[in-house]
């Protein structure tokens, strides 16, 4: 790819162009992609309101771009290597024409449905190819997909069809996770006697189990494809049309649905993705991330395949059959660039130090992570254990609502400093500020904010402008604020020292402790809860519930299990809380206002000095509370 930095050197000047002059770097980019209709203006930007527009005017679809146009020249060549749950299960190999006429027929199949432009289809399924077919088939005709993570309740599900009106489910039969089936369709069944909007679901058959059908409403996807055709033209897409909505925690009320546009994500997925991986044309890349999370989309799906490379998708989790199986992985497919979240790396270090000694993984070359700040300690067993000390670690930062990587190294050529995501991306401008929204300069720790636009930030929260713009430019007026606090040294690395906000990062999920809060309300046994996070292991951070709970549920251990089970209900198995503790009162100041401080102090273990107890309604609440934490 023409974009493709290749030296520290030219790291440098670009990173000096894309500030000077945004517009004609970011020409130069773009010219590298196909376009149906060529840009009037680059950037139009408003911080205020916020209103960002990219490539203003241009015309595109991004299947083409991550499809047809490697026909010619790479045809044959490898685009997804599948690799199942189970060991013994076969591989699959799907070349970039093979993907393109798959592509073509699953968009046919939506088309049949009735699916446009604009439509809205929700997508919950496992990691199985007919899930990235079916994100590029809504691409294709330029209906905005909506995944949701697989591991999501009926609940969950439920607001995220309706909040963004879903027309039509595409969901598989089970899902296989381990050693254990998940019933996907019962799940989407559940949740659909909720959902008016939508009048077809899709089904893949991926554990061949037995599911109920819902005659008119409910298809098999492998029966709908016989009889469709295998070319379906790219639907053009202005550079600003919404290309997908993905749902993500904050720090009130329900997940958000950020929106993407298909022009300028188009632009910085392909780029990050080629100047961070240096991946090269025999390359192996694999992201181990679920394509329900933004890494999934920019780094297993879009990325890669803008620039035709050969993208790993695995369906399984890292510990089964045993703690191993990353690395058999790695050396089953000659695996190149290896991109991971630190939760992982924590967890197999704790499932046996040496385990991967016996892997010797010759066809690594990059190791990356992502979505949590990474410890020193995990850091350097990756770098020696995985890594062999022979590939360099990029650590990646970035957000669902910055669509790519923002700071990280550029392949080896960035000097490395465990646990620091490290440099700005070229058009990256991050800056630093202090409580007072006041940019500090030089080395300084303060709340990390960007300054200037890059292609794939965030464009709305769907259905509700007001709350991008209270969420993102309000805090700081003029300034895109990340929700991180963060330190740069004397070199301009920046450490990401993690939320200052009320969202939680729990194995590299982000939680929001309102939602946590208001799950567990819902319990019949519960009067009012408070939600923490607290340092966690392997996990990097905990769930620490404090609840009250009404008198007639004297029993401890079945309020525990109770909320437990509320909180799988209504969000889903990853905010379950790792603690609870039952709790007479919660420290409230005379508003009425929770102290959280105090409690995430006592969470983190903090015996001594909470800080200023005064303006507490009842401060005797808070050694009750210190003397009964777990
Ligand atoms: C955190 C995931 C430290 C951060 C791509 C951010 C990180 C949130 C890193 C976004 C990193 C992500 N080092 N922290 N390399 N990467 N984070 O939206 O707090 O799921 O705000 O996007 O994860 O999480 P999200």
């Amino acid at each position: 790819m023409s974009y493709r930095i290749r030296t520290i050197e030219e790291y440098h000047e670009a990173y000096a162009h894309s500030v000077k002059e945004p517009a004609t770097f970011w020409t130069a980019v773009a010219d590298a992609f196909t376009w149906q209709r060529r840009w009037d203006e680059v950037l139009q930007w408003d911080f205020t309101t916020p209103d960002v527009k990219w490539f203003v005017g241009g015309s595109l679809n991004i299947t083409e771009n991550c499809l047809d146009r490697h026909l010619a020249t790479h045809g044959d060549k490898t685009a997804i290597i599948w690799e199942a749950n189970d060991a013994d299960h076969p591989s699959k190999y799907i070349s970039y024409r093979e993907l393109h006429a798959q592509v073509c027929r699953m968009a046919n199949v939506l088309k049949k449905h009735g699916v446009k432009k604009g439509d809205r289809i929700c997508l919950y399924m496992p990691m199985v190819p007919e899930l990235a077919i079916s994100v590029l088939a809504c691409a294709r005709i330029g209906a905005i997909h909506s995944v949701v993570f697989g591991g999501f309740s009926a609940r969950s599900l439920v607001d995220r069809i309706t909040d963004a009106i879903c027309s039509v489910v595409i969901t598989s039969d089970g899902i296989r996770r381990g050693g254990k089936n998940i019933s996907a369709k019962t799940v989407v069944d559940e949740a659909l006697k909720d959902c008016p909007s939508v009048r077809a679901v899709l089904v893949a058959k991926c554990t061949g189990e037995e599911v109920p059908m819902q005659a008119g409403r409910d298809h098999w996807i492998e029966e709908e494809l016989k009889v469709v055709v295998a070319d379906c033209p790219a639907e053009p897409m202005d550079s600003e049309d919404p290309l997908f909505i993905l749902y993500t925690s904050g720090s009130t009320g329900k997940p958000k649905g950020v929106v993407h546009t298909c022009g300028g994500y188009m632009v910085y997925a392909g780029y990050s993705f080629a100047n961070v991986f240096q991946c090269d044309e025999e390359d192996v890349f694999w992201c181990t991330a679920d394509i329900g999370w933004i890494t999934g989309h920019s780094y297993i799906i879009y990325g890669p395949l803008l620039n035709g490379a050969t993208s790993l998708m695995f369906a399984g989790i890292p510990t089964y059959p045993d703690a191993t199986r990353f690395w058999q992985v790695i050396e089953k497919h000659k695996v190149n660039q290896f991109y991971t979240a630190p939760t992982a790396i924590r967890s197999l270090m704790a499932a046996g130090h040496d385990l991967p000694d016996r892997f010797a993984m010759p066809s690594l070359k990059l190791l990356g992570t992502v979505g949590e700040p990474i410890n020193e300690e995990a850091w350097h067993w990756y770098h020696e254990k995985i890594g062999k000390k022979r590939c360099a670690i990029v650590d990646t930062w970035w957000q669902t609502e910055t669509g790519g990587i923002l700071l990280s190294g550029l392949g080896d050529m960035t000097p490395m400093k465990p646990a620091h995501a490290g440099l700005p991306l070229p058009g990256v401008q991050p800056i630093l500020v202090d409580q007072q929204g006041n940019e500090i300069t030089g080395e300084a720790e303060g709340y990390l904010c960007i300054k200037f636009p890059w292609p794939s930030i965030i464009r709305t929260t769907y259905g509700d402008h007001e709350r991008c713009r209270i969420n993102y430019f309000a805090q700081y007026p003029g300034r895109y604020f990340t929700g991180d606090g963060a330190r740069r040294d004397k070199d301009g690395f920046f450490r990401i020292i993690g939320r200052v906000d009320d969202v939680i990062n729990v194995s590299g999920h982000r939680i929001g402790t309102a939602e946590v809060e208001n799950a567990i309300n819902e319990d019949a046994a519960v009067v009012e809860s408070a939600v923490v996070g607290y340092p966690h292991d392997i996990k990097g951070q905990g769930i620490y519930a404090f609840v009250i709970c009404d008198g007639e549920h004297a029993d401890e251990n079945a309020v525990r299990a109770s909320v437990t089970a509320t909180v799988e209900r209504i969000i889903g198995k990853i905010a379950r809380p790792d603690k609870i503790q039952i709790v007479s009162g919660l420290p409230k100041t005379r508003s009425g206002k929770i102290m959280r401080r105090i409690l995430r102090k006592i969470a983190e273990g903090e015996t001594g000095n909470l800080g200023d107890t005064s303006t507490l309604l009842d401060p005797g609440v808070v050694e009750e509370i210190k003397a009964g934490a777990q």
